[in-house]
């Protein structure tokens, strides 16, 4: 363990232990976010270099996907060793020094931890398949066939197929949510908990202040392997799998969201519970997704943050669907918090998913911003990055070339950041083919160009983010009185003496509304107006206004 990063980290998360609360935390994925070695992929040593730009936009903490050793068949998804750096991406040195960059710079560090499921080649699978009896026999989910020699239950895997594969040495089929090559760890098996909580313990000793936990709800299956029942058309939506995937017509009674989750919710709580750190839990779950973000963050001995799935959705939410995902979530997780995105490295970039003109880019980040939970920042959304269209001989992810070409995959939102236009990769890498094509249309709002450019989209989201860090309101407050009058959405944001009213025009034709009794001065307005009326107010289409009463704070 390096001390002196764990010491110094110690001090500085003391100062406030409710840090994550409200946090805009950035999320980096390595492989396309900077490449220091010139190999044509992302690595440590290119974030590091990249931190004082994270640091400018003025967010709380950085997210990075994994980075651990691992085969890459699902791009670092899929870990053969928890406890080091894939060499694709440097060294454990390489991230003592990001850690303390990251620090130095204010930020907080979050890493990917993916504990449900390994890779197949990491020595534990290796050892639990290679018969019966061995001491990791049941670290993995084992099952003998039904009589006629099909799968133990009728579970699918998102990626496609059975989410059972037949082993030939056990003579069984083992346990994957997603790719054959992700074997599904047995959380019912308490040697499984504590080597993971191990894991934890060792990146908190190093100084990570936090982990974005990926699947939390599938961490424990049914015991019993009983089957899903289907789902009915009427009852399907698509916020995690494509429409296309037959995972869509289950509904997920018994490969996940099992209660004993909550157990192992509990212990890794208790482990980073010395360190400050900040657990946020990725719910996948397109029905009950919100109520299981509501069980997990409940009381201050679970999870303190869950990933919230209803922005990420195909759909360009309108004032009245966020009201509705706000009111849910308030009625659900009353006692919980939950953390917002619109993008993310497994969904088409929201830029192009709603077809957003640049105000319309702009109104959303700000009401991001204005949300109570936290909140995460795909890297490049901040340029106002479209969705890369790759080509299908440039795919690289395995789920889209399985459900080709209905579902393209995740490759279109992986694409290199774009730092310089002159560059013909975008100053992402020397090496002349980078793993995935920078497109070129990305070119024209590389960093440097949007630094120069006032009316950037880049400015705004600096904007926005400050606008959240002046106001205690935004960040931690309750979000009350709800309200939507035609395209305009409206909410206040209080805390102590603080009382925000926040309006957004999510149309792009004017509205009048009027506003609540009481005189209103504005905080912040995009784009500017002065008032002219008391009573009612006219906001432009895409404009967005944070008011507070005349004299309040
Ligand atoms: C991650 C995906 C990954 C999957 C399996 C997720 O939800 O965000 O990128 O493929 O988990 O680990």
């Amino acid at each position: 363990m390096n001390t002196s990063v764990a010491n110094s980290d110690m001090t500085h998360l003391a100062k406030d232990a409710d840090w994550w609360r409200g946090a805009v935390i950035y999320q980096i994925y390595p492989r396309s976010f900077q490449d220091d070695n010139g190999d044509g992929i992302g690595d440590l040593r290119g974030i590091t270099r990249r931190l004082p730009y994270v640091a400018s936009l003025g967010v709380d903490a950085v997210w990075i996907s994994p980075f651990f050793t691992s085969p890459m068949k699902d791009f670092g998804y899929d870990v053969s060793d928890y406890r080091d750096v894939d060499p694709m991406f440097g060294t454990l040195a390489d991230f003592d020094a990001l850690v303390q960059t990251a620090h130095g710079l204010g930020l907080k560090v979050m890493i990917d931890l993916v504990l449900s499921h390994s890779s197949d080649q990491h020595p534990w699978f290796v050892e639990s398949r290679a018969d019966r009896d061995n001491a990791r026999a049941n670290w993995y989910v084992w099952a003998d066939a039904k009589p006629d020699g099909s799968p133990p239950s009728n579970w699918l895997s998102i990626f496609g197929g059975s989410a059972w594969t037949w082993d030939a040495r056990r003579c069984q089929y083992y346990l994957h949510n997603f790719l054959v090559s992700q074997p599904d760890l047995n959380f019912h098996e308490p040697a499984v908990q504590e080597a993971l909580l191990d894991v934890a313990r060792f990146w908190l000793d190093r100084g990570v202040d936090g982990f974005r936990l990926d699947t939390i709800n599938f961490y424990t299956h049914d015991a019993l392997l009983r089957d899903n029942p289907p789902l009915p058309p009427e009852a399907r939506n698509a916020t995690i799998a494509p429409a296309v995937n037959p995972y869509n017509h289950q509904e997920h009674l018994y490969d996940k969201n099992r209660p004993e989750t909550l157990g192992f919710l509990r212990k890794l709580r208790s482990a980073i519970g010395p360190y400050n750190g900040a657990l946020l839990g990725e719910v996948g779950d397109a029905q009950r997704g919100l109520e299981i973000l509501g069980e997990y963050t409940a009381g201050d001995d679970l999870a303190h943050m869950c990933y919230a799935f209803e922005l990420l959705s195909g759909d360009r939410p309108d004032a009245a669907r966020v009201a509705e995902v706000m009111n849910h979530v308030a009625r659900v997780a009353a006692d919980g918090w939950a953390c917002w995105a619109y993008s993310n490295h497994d969904v088409k970039r929201h830029a192009t998913r709603w077809s957003l003109p640049p105000e319309g880019q702009r109104l959303l980040a700000t009401l991001l911003m204005c949300l109570r939970g936290s909140a995460c920042i795909y890297q490049g959304e901040e340029l106002g990055l479209t969705e890369a269209d790759v080509a299908f001989d440039d795919l690289q992810d395995p789920y889209g070339i399985e459900f080709w070409p209905e579902f393209k995959g995740r490759d279109g939102c992986r694409t290199p950041m774009v730092w310089e236009a002159s560059n013909q990769n975008g100053g992402f890498t020397t090496a002349a083919r980078p793993w995935l094509p920078v497109a070129p249309e990305h070119l024209g709002r590389a960093v440097e160009t949007a630094e120069a450019d006032d009316d950037a989209l880049l400015h705004h989201y600096r904007h926005a983010i400050a606008l959240r860090r002046a106001h205690p309101a935004l960040a931690k407050g309750t979000m009350e009185d709800m309200r939507v009058d035609g395209s305009v959405l409206r909410f206040h944001r209080r805390i102590g003496d603080q009382d925000l009213l926040c309006l957004f025009n999510l149309g792009n034709t004017p509205q009048t509304v009027t506003l609540p009794a009481g005189a209103w001065s504005i905080v912040d307005a995009v784009p500017e107006m002065t008032l002219t009326t008391t009573k009612t107010i006219t906001l432009d289409g895409w404009q967005s206004l944070v008011m507070k009463p005349e004299g309040g704070e």
